[in-house]
Parts: C-alpha cells; sequence; structure tokens
C-alpha cells in the first residue's frame, strides 16, 4: 500500500487526478471505477481542467460507479446518477452510453445488481478504482461487518451513514435507507485502487484502516490486503497515523 501526504484538499485532488490521468494516457480505452460523495468533487474538477485545456481524451473511457441509492430517479439532484452528470460526465467528452451507475430505479434488486456485475465483467474488469473512505471506514456502502466475499449486492445503510448524508438532504427522513453498492470481493478485483481522503475527522478512521488490523468492522482495511493500492491523504487526514 503506498500513502501519499498531500499538503492539503487542493493537492490530494491534483495527485489523484494526476493517477486518474496516467492511467488514461496509458490506456485510452481504460474502465474506470468511480466514487461519488464530497471527497473526489476536487479530483474530477481538475480532471475537467486538464481535458478542457486539451490534455485529456474520454472518448474511449468507460466507467463504472460504486454504488447508487435504492428508488431515486435519475434526475434526482441527490442520486449518483444525477451527481456523475453534475460533477464530471457532462464536462468532458465521454461516450454517456459506457458510463456505468447501478440502476437505483430497478426496484428488481437482484437483478439490478446482476446487471452491474456483469457489466464490469463484459468489460473485462475495472482497470482503476477511485475510492472515498467513509468516517465509519465504509468503502462503497459496505458498511461495518460486510463480509468480504460480496459482489454488488442490496445494503440497509448504517444509521451513521444516513446521518453523514442528511447534509445533502432536506431532512434526515429524505435519506434513502437502502443502495446498491459493488461489494469488497468486486471492490478487490479492480486492478488498481486509488483511495482518497482530506480532513481531521477523517484521521482516526485513516489510522484504524490503513494502519491497524485487518478487520470487518473496518471495511476499508482489506485493501491492505490489494496488491496495488494508493491512498492520497492530506495531512490533516494523516493527522493520527504514524
Ligand atoms: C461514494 C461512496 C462512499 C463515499 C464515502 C466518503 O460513492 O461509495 O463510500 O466514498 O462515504 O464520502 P465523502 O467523500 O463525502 O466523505
Amino acid at each position: 500500500m503506498n500513502i501519499i501526504r498531500a499538503k492539503d484538499y487542493q493537492d490530494m485532488s491534483r495527485k489523484a487526478a494526476n493517477i486518474i490521468s496516467a492511467q488514461i494516457i496509458m490506456k485510452p480505452d481504460c474502465v474506470l471505477g468511480l466514487a461519488t460523495g464530497s471527497t473526489p468533487v476536487g479530483t474530477y474538477r481538475q480532471l475537467i481542467e486538464w481535458y478542457e485545456k486539451g490534455d485529456l481524451d474520454f472518448s474511449r473511457v468507460s466507467t463504472v460507479n460504486l454504488d447508487e441509492y435504492r428508488g431515486l430517479a435519475h434526475t434526482d439532484p441527490q442520486s449518483y446518477y444525477y451527481f456523475m452528470q453534475e460533477n464530471l460526465f457532462d464536462h468532458v467528452n465521454i461516450d454517456k452510453t459506457a458510463t456505468h451507475v447501478p440502476d437505483g430505479t430497478n426496484p428488481d434488486a437482484a437483478d439490478a445488481c446482476a446487471k452491474h456485475e456483469q457489466i464490469i465483467k463484459s468489460l473485462g474488469g475495472i482497470d482503476l478504482q477511485l475510492l472515498g473512505l467513509g468516517n465509519n471506514g465504509h468503502i462503497g456502502f459496505n458498511e461495518p461487518g460486510a463480509a468480504f466475499e460480496k459482489e454488488t449486492h442490496l445494503v440497509d445503510l448504517a444509521e451513521s451513514t444516513i446521518r453523514a448524508n442528511a447534509r445533502f438532504f432536506t431532512s434526515i427522513d429524505e435519506v434513502p435507507k437502502q443502495a446498491y453498492t459493488m461489494g469488497i470481493r468486486t471492490i478487490m478485483q479492480a486492478k488498481k485502487i486509488l483511495v482518497v481522503v482530506s480532513g481531521e475527522s477523517k484521521a482516526d478512521i485513516v489510522s484504524r484502516a490503513f494502519f491497524g488490523p485487518v478487520t470487518p468492522e473496518v471495511p476499508a482495511s482489506i485493501l491492505q490486503m490489494h496488491p496495488d493500492v494508493t491512498v492520497v491523504c492530506d495531512e490533516a487526514a494523516l493527522s493520527m497515523s504514524p
């Protein structure tokens, strides 16, 4: 596991965007696994800037997202589908038919999850998976206690995740209680993994996930077992780590 220390959020975003750009330059038809949440927004912004400058070409890139709330329409500004259009896809020359977010509008969980898993397999797997880190150590929506061997599946969100995500909704009651998420097994099958973490509020979980024992109680700790993981943390996020 390669842990890169960035100065602040902007530096973390630039370093992460550099790693993603290198992937696209090395393999223009690569498959990127993407995340939503606050942390990668700056990374996407940087990628858009380099695209606008003519330094990046997304025309042959395919993407698969980690997760999606169950039951939100694509037009719902809180859906991860919508987030991806707003924060990346609408601003670069990606072929939208090559972008895949789990289908939260499909009420048949088994079907939605099997289809997402099938897409990943048909693309030949994920070349580079971008991840954020939840306050409780979740990756995707794999909450503490999640089985390491799961592929894309339906999850009930942890109370702490619902509370953390309430900041994006008008009230906590509007936060969906379920989601479709890639499982730990799906994530671990990615050829390369890039984790971005920022801020003092993540300092404790960074030290437990990347410097503590591997345990289902801290889902991200399994990443220590992956052969090619890069974690880009800002100084605040690393403040409780050795
Ligand atoms: C998002 C996702 C989540 C977030 C995590 C951190 O697709 O799967 O695991 O990466 O909740 O979120 P932020 O970046 O908002 O702190």
